[in-house]
């Protein structure tokens, strides 16, 4: 190991050694003639092939790839299990090529290119350098803690490198909420005429709505009654209001997150009411909003 002791750099003192089992070097070429020269280093996307070349001339006797200190191919013999590695043929002969398929993260790091002429070997390092795609799957994160409906909506996420085009990827953020009422109320409606109590309520996934008078659930179409519903808002009509219709109506608004009521009441012309009894609009839900979050990566390359 005492010839390591010339050398600066460990790598290069590994070479050597890789070099002179290889080779069987005589012990008594001075280490110092080993040379070495670094070329550019090389940079590819994950994924895509690294070819390695190195540039022969007729006096070189032997040559080898090293991944660090394994042997990769010397000559034409291949040394490395790894199928991904082949040797480039068709190259000029003032060349000894190999090519890396299908390049990982862990192929990343100093690859040597060892030469013997004349008794003396020689070393070209390059450096791989591997390119990994950024995905938003994989650690890149927007974290929204205490997420509110407003920020329900497309994000775009832009990941670039120096070596590729731009990654675009929407990602579609959706809030779901519990429903809460916005609007509930009636007009004056006389006996004998059409009377219509509306009930609106923001939700998402969009509510489903139930009318009751008291503990009854009134349906579609039974005693004079309609029962319309059109996007956020649900519509109670009586084709002929009678005097029993007068009173008491609940509107219930529900989906998968939770379910709320609000207190309506048909009241006849002239009787001053308010519209909406405020005090039992259920507001239990619409403060602790139980939110989830889908997220729908639709990949755009
Ligand atoms: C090659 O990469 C290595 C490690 O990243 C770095 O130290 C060296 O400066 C680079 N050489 C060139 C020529 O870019
Ligand atoms: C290079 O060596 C590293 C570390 O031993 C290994 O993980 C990687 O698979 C090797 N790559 C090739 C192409 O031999
Ligand atoms: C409404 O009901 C009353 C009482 O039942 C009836 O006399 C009247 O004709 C009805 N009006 C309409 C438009 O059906
Ligand atoms: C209507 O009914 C609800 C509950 O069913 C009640 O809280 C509210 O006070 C009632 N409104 C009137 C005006 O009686
Ligand atoms: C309306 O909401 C209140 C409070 O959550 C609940 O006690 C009541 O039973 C609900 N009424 C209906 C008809 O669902």
């Amino acid at each position: 190991m005492g010839i390591c002791g010339y050398f600066v750099a460990p790598w290069k003192c590994l070479v050597v050694i890789g070099v002179r089992l290889l080779f069987l070097v005589p012990a008594g070429v001075p280490a110092r003639s080993g040379d070495s020269f670094s070329k550019d280093n090389i940079t590819v996307r994950q994924g895509d092939s690294a070819v390695l070349k190195c540039t022969v001339d007729s006096k070189v006797s032997r040559v080898a790839w090293l991944n660090r200190t394994t042997i990769l191919y010397a000559g034409a013999d291949k040394w490395s299990l790894d199928p991904r590695v082949v040797r480039m043929d068709n190259t000029p002969v003032t060349e000894y090529s190999i090519k890396i398929q299908n390049v990982n993260v862990h192929d990343e790091g100093p690859y040597v290119c060892s030469i013997l002429t004349s008794n003396k070997p020689k070393s070209s390092k390059v450096h791989l350098i591997v390119q990994g795609h950024k995905f938003v799957t994989e650690g890149e994160y927007v974290d929204m803690t205490a997420i509110t409906k407003e920020q329900s909506g497309s994000y775009e996420c832009i990941s670039s490198n120096d070596i590729s085009a731009p990654d675009v990827k929407t990602v579609k953020v959706t809030v779901n909420y519990a429903p809460f009422i916005l609007k509930a109320g009636s007009t004056g409606t006389p006996v004998g005429q059409k009377g219509v109590l509306q009930c609106e309520a923001s939700a998402v996934p969009g509510a489903d709505f139930e009318w009751y008078k008291e503990d009854r659930r009134l349906l579609n179409g039974l005693n004079g009654i309609k029962i319309e519903n059109q996007g956020k808002q649900s519509m109670l009509m009586f084709l002929n209001v009678s005097e029993e219709d007068y009173g008491n109506y609940t509107c219930v608004a529900m989906n998968t997150m939770g379910i709320t009521n609000a207190s309506i009441i048909l009241y006849g012309p002239g009787t001053m009411m308010h519209d909406v009894n405020r005090a039992a609009l259920s507001t239990h839900c619409s403060f602790c909003l139980l939110l989830t979050v889908f997220l729908l990566f639709l990949l755009k390359f």
